[in-house]
């Protein structure tokens, strides 16, 4: 496997528009739990029955809350080596372009830049009446949340079912189809836009590298895979 390692960051580094696209697994090894993973359920919930607008239309208290918990778990943890190899990725690769669905914010604390964020950030609520987006880190969070014009503000995060901002994905796309590596880390690979990212890449002629735990439907058309922990291989990688 060695020789592997040699060979991607060769790769990555002789590379001339490197992209990576993380998921919840990066952020796993922090202590944030995953969607899909055997800690993925709050209150027998899974995610795509809370982050949905007609929840929070039918209970946006409920919805609240399950965000308030996320809030106070993410806001006890830091960013772990994953976060760290990423970061550094980008101050050797000025041209890495670095994509997460990840909505907790650990990327930008670990000091990566320019954070292309497919799904928000659940730092920012957002008022369903106005629009207006504001930063929150209080946590736990007075609920529910009202804007200064007195409407309801919900997490400024996409949900299923709604789209993803048109400049973020834009963005994401332009780059995808210019990348000559792409490296997917954590993500179970079942939601889109992001899950069809790497086929994007692999049409532009990117070599293609997975790390993941397990393996995913994207798999298959990996150049290489790393089955382990993103916190034990991307530091390697870096
Ligand atoms: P998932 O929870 O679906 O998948 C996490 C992936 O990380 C799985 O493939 C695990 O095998 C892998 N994994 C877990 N621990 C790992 C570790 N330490 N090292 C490497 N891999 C590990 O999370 P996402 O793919 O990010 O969207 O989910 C995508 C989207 O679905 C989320 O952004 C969220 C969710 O519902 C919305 O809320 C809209």
């Amino acid at each position: 496997m060695e020789g592997r390692y040699d060979e991607v960051r060769d790769r990555l580094y002789s590379s001339r528009n490197p992209v990576v696209l993380t998921g919840a697994g990066v952020s796993a090894e922090s202590g944030v739990p995953t969607f899909r993973g055997e800690d993925g359920l709050w209150r027998n919930f899974r995610a795509e029955e809370l982050a949905t607008p007609g929840a929070f239309a039918r209970d946006p208290l409920l919805v609240w809350e399950w965000y308030d918990w996320r809030r106070q778990r993410i806001s006890q943890v830091k960013p772990n080596p994953s976060h760290i190899a990423i970061a550094q990725m980008g101050t050797r690769h000025k041209n890495l372009t670095l994509i997460t669905q990840n909505v907790d914010g650990l990327h930008t604390l670990a000091g990566s830049k320019d954070v292309l964020e497919l799904h928000g950030n659940i730092w920012r609520l957002r008022c369903t009446e106005c629009g207006k987006v504001v930063e929150n880190r209080e946590v736990p969070l007075k609920l529910l949340p009202r804007c200064v014009c007195g409407g309801l503000q919900r997490p400024d995060v996409v949900w299923f079912g709604e789209a993803i901002p048109g400049d973020v994905l834009s963005e994401c796309i332009e780059r995808i189809e210019r990348s000559d590596f792409f490296l997917v880390a954590g993500t179970s690979g079942v939601v889109q836009p992001a899950a069809s990212f790497a086929g994007m890449a692999k049409r532009a002629g990117a070599f293609l590298v997975e790390v993941n735990t397990d393996e995913t439907p994207l798999s298959y058309m990996m150049d290489v895979r790393f089955s382990g922990r993103a916190g034990e291989v991307l530091p390697d990688l870096a």
